[in-house]
C-alpha cells in the first residue's frame, strides 16, 4: 500500500470549474486520480474533458439532481473513493443589512448543497469505505466585518464535519475539513488585489503572502488516502500563519 497514494481512486469534486476547486481538480488528476469535477453550466466545465477530468454540471441545491448525477457519476466509474464538497458563495453585506434571500442563498450553497451531496455519498458508500473532505474556512475560526453570514456557514460546516464523522465512522465513512486562508484564486481575488487591501493581506500574514490554490492539494491528497486512515472529524487550517497571531 502506497500510503500517500490516490492512484486510480475516483474523486468527486463540486465547485470544481475554477478557483479552489479547479486547483484541487488538476491536483488529483496529476497524481493520478480519476476525477470528476463540477460547475453549474456546460460553459464552465467545458475545460475539463480536455485535460482528462470528467466534467459534469451540478447545481448542489438541487437535491434532485444531486442523487442522479452521484448516482451515475458511481455506476460509471465502479467506485466513488472520496467526495470533496468545495462548492461555494461569498457575500460581503453587514448584519445590519443582510436580506433573507442573501442568507438563504448563502446556507443553500454553503451549507444544504454539502449536505445533499454527503448524504449520497453516505449511502452508495457506506460499509465498502470513503473519505469525504469539506472546504470550510478560517472564516469557521475567526470573522471580519461584512462577512457574517458566509462565517457563520462555514463554522456550520466544521459542526456538520464532526457530526458526520461521528454518525458514519462505523460506516467505514471518514469527514475531514480543510480550512483554508487568503488565496490567490477565486471568490474574493478581485478584491485581495487591490494594491491597498493586497499590502494589507500581506503584513497580515506571517507568511507575509497570500495562497496559491496548489497549496490545498498535498493536504486535501492526505485527507483522500491511506496516510490519514484512522483520522476523522478533524479540521487542517492552511493560512501561511494567519489565526496564529493576534495583531497588537
Ligand atoms: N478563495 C479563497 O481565498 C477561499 C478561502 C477560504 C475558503 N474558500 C472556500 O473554497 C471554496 C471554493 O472557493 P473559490 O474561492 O474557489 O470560489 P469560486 O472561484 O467563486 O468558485 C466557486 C465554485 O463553486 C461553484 N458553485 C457555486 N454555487 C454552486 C452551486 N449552487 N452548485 C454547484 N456549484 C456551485 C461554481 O460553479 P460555476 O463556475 O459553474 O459558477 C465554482 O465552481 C468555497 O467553499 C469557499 O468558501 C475559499
Amino acid at each position: 500500500m502506497e500510503l500517500f497514494s490516490v492512484k486510480e481512486r475516483t474523486v468527486f469534486i463540486t465547485g470544481a470549474s475554477r478557483g479552489i476547486g479547479k486547483a484541487l481538480a488538476l491536483g488529483f488528476k496529476n497524481a493520478g486520480a480519476f476525477v470528476i469535477g463540477t460547475g453549474r453550466s456546460d460553459k464552465s466545465i467545458s475545460w475539463m474533458n480536455n485535460v482528462g477530468i470528467r466534467g459534469v454540471v451540478l447545481d448542489v441545491c438541487d437535491k434532485d439532481q444531486v442523487q442522479i448525477v452521484l448516482k451515475d457519476s458511481a455506476q460509471e466509474t465502479g467506485r466513488l473513493d472520496c467526495l470533496i464538497n468545495n462548492a461555494g458563495l461569498t457575500a460581503q453585506t453587514p448584519m445590519s443589512l443582510i436580506k433573507d434571500d442573501e442568507v438563504d442563498e448563502l446556507i443553500s450553497t454553503n451549507l444544504k448543497g454539502l449536505i445533499h451531496t454527503s448524504q449520497v455519498f453516505y449511502e452508495l458508500q457506506k460499509n465498502k469505505g470513503g473519505s469525504i473532505i469539506n472546504i470550510a474556512s478560517i472564516f469557521a475560526h475567526s470573522v471580519v466585518p461584512a462577512t457574517g453570514t458566509y462565517c457563520a456557514s462555514k463554522g456550520a460546516v466544521l459542526q456538520i464535519t464532526r457530526s458526520m464523522a461521528v454518525e458514519w465512522a462505523r460506516k467505514k465513512i471518514r469527514v475531514n475539513a480543510i480550512c483554508p486562508g487568503f488565496f490567490e484564486a477565486g471568490m474574493a481575488s478581485d478584491r485581495m488585489k487591490r494594491p491597498s487591501t493586497e499590502t494589507r493581506l500581506k503584513s497580515a500574514i506571517p507568511m507575509g503572502r497570500l495562497g496559491n490554490s496548489d497549496e490545498l492539494t498535498g493536504a486535501a491528497i492526505f485527507l483522500a488516502s491511506s496516510a490519514s486512515s484512522y483520522l476523522t472529524g478533524q479540521s487542517i487550517i492552511i493560512d501561511g500563519g494567519v489565526l496564529s497571531q493576534i495583531k497588537v
